[in-house]
């Protein structure tokens, strides 16, 4: 059976072979178990029920991608994980810890829109969250000038972002983001508002750091071809309220770059993802042209 006829849903033992074999997979990083958020009714409206309930472990150092209709709950489920939200049932935990609304250390997020600072420069955009630690300029100086590197920012440092392209905005909140050197990184839809070109070179810039600090990825995405070219696994959400409907492992080497697109295997994954989405996304428009 090839791996895309398998079911999507990892299997214990074929996870402990993958790990057996895989050097950079140490075990669970993060687990949500029956997680569930309800939004509380306000000004006459209704209680919402946006997420759940959701069983996933996240298994330190891998690449995760989340897809599924929008209003599904994905950025819900980001938040929770992010301790920005707390599950109104279920526990999420980090590192075996219970998370108690709060960012856990070792927590790195980047949001959808930009949001970086447009006040200050690149420079001091991407040292504030060491500048509030309280950390020496010496070390912001040298760190800095890495994250600078790393994201392809050099000679930007005293630009302010108003003069920088989207993608380069979004570089820089996901330099500041580095610079606190996060083991877990989640990023809600980072690259929405990119040409599709420059999609695709931010992907291989997020798979080289991704492989450089050895973190554990979750990138939120309404991007078929992203998920499927960027992740070691895709979940797939179902609409409102987002359950898993699935769990496909892509197979992808640790070494990898967006020249996999050309690949049958990714047209596979990519139709695969869609065939488990279309009825979601159907009705997920069919629920926000009633209204409800
Ligand atoms: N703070 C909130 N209060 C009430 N409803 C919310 C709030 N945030 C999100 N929602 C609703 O919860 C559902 C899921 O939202 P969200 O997680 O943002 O979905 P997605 O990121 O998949 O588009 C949506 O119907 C949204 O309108
Ligand atoms: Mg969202």
């Amino acid at each position: 059976m090839s791996r895309l006829e398998a079911p999507g849903t990892i299997r214990s033992h074929e996870r402990e072979l993958k790990k057996a074999g895989d050097p950079t997979a140490m075990g669970t990083h993060c687990e949500l178990r029956g997680a569930t958020r309800v939004y509380p009714g306000s000004a006459g409206r209704p209680a919402l029920h946006a997420l759940g309930p959701i069983d996933l472990e996240l298994e330190a150092g891998r690449f995760y991608a989340v897809v599924g209709p929008s209003g599904c709950g994905k950025s819900t489920l980001l938040e929770l994980l992010a301790g920005l939200a707390s599950p109104s049932e279920g526990e999420v935990f980090i590192n075996g810890q219970p998370i108690e609304g709060n960012v856990a250390d070792g927590v790195g997020v980047v949001f959808q829109d930009d949001a970086s600072f447009p006040w200050l420069t690149v420079w001091d955009n991407i040292a504030f969250g060491l500048r509030q630690k309280g950390v020496s300029e010496n070390i912001i100086s040298e760190k800095v000038k890495g994250a600078t590197k790393l994201m392809g920012l050099n000679g930007f440092e005293s630009a302010y972002p108003a003069q920088l392209s989207g993608g380069m905005r979004q570089r820089v909140c996901i330099a500041r983001t580095l610079m606190m050197e996060p083991k877990l990184i989640l990023l809600d839809e980072p690259f929405g508002a990119l040409d599709q070109q420059t999609r695709l070179l931010m992907g291989d810039e997020l798979l080289n750091l991704w492989r450089e600090t050895g973190a554990t990825v979750l990138l939120i995405t309404h991007a078929l071809d992203e998920a499927a070219m960027l992740a070691d696994v895709v979940c797939v959400m179902s609409a409102r309220p987002g359950v898993l409907l699935d769990v496909v492992e892509t197979g992808w080497p640790r070494d990898r770059d967006s020249r996999i697109v050309s690949k049958p295997e990714f047209g596979a994954i990519t139709s695969r993802l869609w065939s488990l989405l279309r009825e979601e996304s159907l009705n997920a428009l069919d629920t926000k042209q009633r209204g409800s």
